[in-house]
């Protein structure tokens, strides 16, 4: 199977802005109060759920696609800007049929599936032990008495189309399984267009489609989602080096988003569980409340993948090194993240329930720099100017920053209510505001308070990120 980071002028006081991270709270119902807040705070929505919802394709709302967008330009400034040797592709998501008979997937992307007579419901073969029986849930499937399992049969995961309008005599087209291929059929016109010599890399973020048989765990598995992949071409017989590389730059990117470390291993593919394509494979995992599993695969693909698309093309995909006047396929070295769960990880490893006087407080307590909402502008009361001047501020803070100006409800309901979006600062103009044009800045962790000059909440916001 495929494997698949003060002072006055500008203020008086200071604050601790670092990642507060007390335990997750010990309930098992953690994933269910993700997703209901997701869903009340416009991160997630389930797909078309006016029609029931889609299995296993989710929206991503307004603070979502907020979080998902910086955690992908985090990625790009990563991998492409922060690099000489990397550059960046947008292949498009439609590619010769071809392409999935080189790359293996027409013939080997399957699942082996058994259905139940009985109950109507279809399982992976492989998975049956992690499976419940519908109709008895304390059984795996098949353990039951009225259980009817078939023979496992191969199910092919990739999503076929037509091209052309009359479907019979069109074209079969796949939507793709995986962003890396358009990165292997165009790596010699961006190393031409680039000037690159190999070692060299090449970066895309887009849509990949899988018709996952057992989707689930929220945006964890889906149908449709977003890969971050780079491809690096080397020297056969520098690639283990490489891998060594990308293995360890891989692993520091999520440290520098803020996750857990101890929530974060190493999972080393097997002899049985490498990719027809791999030498060598190890998963970044992270511990969900489901457990650990797969965010992201650092692949050491050999030269499999350029070999089979020259034996299919018939064109050469050789490298020429013309400084050692020699021609060879490069070997590949894949750092392969899902965009969505990534986000997931994000989600629940900065989830937290606090008792704050009595009262539970929910927070997200996101790295800053990829929180939705930075700052949010809040005046005490709808009176005496106060909204005027918040007004003001608000507008020149979002010429900077992703901000946000709330002036309904009680002060602490509206903290609150950021505290649940995850924004780690609050501005609020009070009636000292209007006197020494000063403003409060509570932060989300500490729920400590600085006053710093109202002017000048831009460059403090900016320092803070
Ligand atoms: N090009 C190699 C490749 O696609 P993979 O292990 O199948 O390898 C890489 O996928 C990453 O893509 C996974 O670590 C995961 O983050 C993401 N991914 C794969 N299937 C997914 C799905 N159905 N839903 C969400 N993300 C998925």
């Amino acid at each position: 199977m495929f494997q698949g980071a003060e002072r006055r002028n500008c203020l008086i006081g200071t604050l601790r802005t670092g990642i507060f991270r007390p335990a997750m709270p010990a309930t098992d119902n953690v994933m269910d109060k993700l997703v209901s807040l997701c869903k009340r705070r416009g991160f997630v929505f389930q797909s078309s759920e006016v029609y029931g919802g889609l299995g296993s394709v989710w929206d991503y709302g307004p603070l979502g696609v907020e979080l998902k967008k910086n955690i992908k330009d985090r990625w790009w400034r990563a991998m492409v800007h922060a690099r000489d040797d990397i550059e960046g592709l947008d292949a498009a998501i439609l590619m010769h049929p071809r392409v999935w008979e080189a790359s293996g997937h027409v013939a080997g992307f399957t699942d082996p599936l058994v259905d139940c007579r009985t109950c109507k419901s279809r399982f992976r073969a492989d998975q049956i032990q992690d499976a419940a029986c519908p109709q008895k849930p304390s059984k795996h499937p098949g353990e039951h008495s009225a259980c009817d399992l078939t023979e496992p049969r191969l199910f092919n995961l990739m999503f076929k189309t037509f091209m052309g309008p009359v479907e019979e005599q069109a074209a079969v087209i796949y939507l793709r399984p995986e962003t890396a291929q358009g990165i292997y059929v165009n790596y010699l016109n961006v190393l031409q267009a680039s000037r690159q010599k190999v070692p060299f890399g090449i970066a895309q973020i887009g849509k990949a489609f899988r018709n996952e048989i057992t989707p689930g765990n929220f945006i964890f598995r889906t149908r449709e989602f977003e890969q971050m992949e780079m491809q690096f071409f080397v020297k056969p017989g520098s690639d283990t080096e490489w891998f060594e590389h990308w293995r360890e730059w891989r692993m520091a990117w999520h440290h520098a988003l803020g996750l857990a470390p101890a929530r974060l291993r190493w999972h080393e593919h097997g002899p049985g569980e490498l990719a027809h394509y791999a030498k060598a494979a190890y998963d970044i995992e992270y511990e969900f409340p489901f457990g650990w599993n797969e965010i992201e695969g650092v692949h050491n693909r050999t030269d499999f993948d350029l070999k089979r698309h020259q034996e299919y093309s018939g064109k050469k995909l050789e490298y020429f090194d013309q400084a050692a006047n020699e021609r060879y396929l490069p070997y590949i070295v894949e750092t392969s993240a899902g965009a969505d769960r990534v986000t997931l990880t994000v989600l629940v490893d900065a989830y937290r329930e606090e008792q704050v006087e009595g009262e539970t407080r929910v927070v997200l307590g996101f790295a800053p720099a990829i929180a939705p909402i930075k700052v949010a502008v809040l005046p005490l009361m709808k009176k005496e100017g106060m909204p005027e001047v918040a007004d003001r501020i608000y507008r020149d803070v979002r010429g900077h920053v992703n901000a946000f100006y709330d002036d309904s409800g009680a002060i602490g309901r509206r903290y609150r209510r950021q505290d649940e979006a995850g924004t780690p600062f609050c501005v609020t103009v009070d009636s000292d505001t209007l006197s020494d044009g000063t403003v409060t800045v509570r932060e989300r962790d500490s729920m400590q308070q600085v006053r710093i000059a109202g002017d000048q909440v831009a460059t403090w916001i900016g320092a803070h990120l």
